[in-house]
């Protein structure tokens, strides 16, 4: 038989302050999430979903988040009972141990196993549902994600844009991703995705906005120096207005005969910027933006930068210190052919 070890007189406890003060720090945070009222729905939010497919994934989030909560609980009082119950009392025997107990591996092997199944089934589910192969009647949008800019491609109106997405609220569309360079991947926070853009082979998300407004977009897999630079916005639109994005976006580009502006052109279309940029009538570069309607993008470099005068003129001037890494050459543009070259480009609506 196993003797009860020789009892020691033991020293006296002291408070631990710094368990109190870990305690008062989490009562605290609880007091100013409710009393200030949370406010969940902010830009980058994944759990105020705005889509068919946000809401899914957002269920699946919440199932497994309920679950593990009541894990949690089961767990943790069971093992704050074990260690009230079976804790050193001076001259208490070793309690009975159960290191071994087939009946209770077994058991518990089976019921987490059961428990991942509760998890499992949806979540596979949604991921077939969510890149199912396009529907005829889907808007259908090619995305390329190359660094460090989004080109979104809509080939049943022939419109090449960048960094901007624009989308009918109610219509479902499916994207395309696919890319020239390394692995990105593409994520509307409040939409759904995150899911990657491999180059050269096609994966699909399928969804349906279902609300309209102006919702931002972020590359979400590590691929260079600019990857926390790789922006971009998504714009849900009423159908109607929708529609007039279209029409505009398949009009020629309406450019100002301001002196300035027409200067800009012509540094434009004699550097080597037309080597890299398609601008309708003046030319037809593939590797870098479609500038034709830049002037109807709010952002430019990925959505980075607001487009302002200033911001354009400093990127042109020097685009690597604006956006590192940018594979945008530094071609030795002064400040003067900068603002010449922002005044060009922000006619062009
Ligand atoms: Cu593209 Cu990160």
């Amino acid at each position: 038989m196993i003797q009860p070890p020789a009892t020691t007189p033991r020293p006296r406890r002291r408070f631990d302050w710094s368990l109190a003060c870990l305690l008062g720090a989490v009562l605290m945070l609880a007091c100013s999430c409710s009393a200030v009222g949370w406010n969940w729905d902010t830009p980058m939010s994944t759990v105020m979903p705005k889509s068919d497919f946000g809401k899914m994934t957002h269920e699946i989030f919440m199932l497994i988040s309920w679950w593990t909560l009541g894990i949690f609980i089961v767990v943790e009082v069971g093992l704050a009972y074990v260690c009230w119950r079976f804790r050193d009392r001076a001259g208490a025997p070793i309690p009975k141990q159960v290191h071994g107990h087939t009946v209770l591996e077994v058991g518990w092997t089976i019921a987490f196993a059961v428990i991942l199944l509760v998890f499992a089934i949806p979540t596979i589910r949604v991921i077939f549902k969510t890149q199912e192969a396009p529907a005829a009647t889907a808007l259908r949008v090619e995305v390329f994600g190359k660094q460090w800019w989004w080109e979104f491609r809509y080939p049943q109106f022939k419109i090449t844009t960048a960094n901007e997405l624009h989308l009918p609220v109610g219509q479902t569309a499916t994207f395309l991703l696919n890319g020239p360079d390394v692995i990105h991947s593409f994520w509307m926070p409040q939409l759904g995705g995150k899911r990657d853009v491999v180059p050269h082979r096609i994966n699909h998300i399928t969804l349906t906005p279902e609300v309209p407004g102006d919702y931002p977009g972020q590359c979400a897999e590590y691929c260079g120096v600019s990857h926390a630079n790789m922006r971009f916005r998504v714009i849900v639109h009423e159908p109607a207005d929708f529609e007039k994005w279209v029409k505009a976006q398949q009009a020629p580009p309406v450019e100002s005969t301001d002196a300035l502006a027409q200067q800009g052109k012509t540094i434009f279309s004699q550097s080597t910027c037309v080597g890299c940029h398609t601008i309708t009538g003046v030319s037809a570069g593939h590797i870098g933006p479609d500038l034709t309607h830049f002037a109807s993008r709010k952002r430019f470099a990925g959505s980075l930068m607001e487009s302002t005068p200033d911001n354009i003129a400093k990127w042109v001037e020097n685009p690597d210190h604006m956006k590192p890494g940018a594979l945008m050459p530094n071609l030795g543009m002064t400040g003067e052919q900068g603002k010449a070259l922002a005044a060009y480009l922000l006619s062009l609506k």
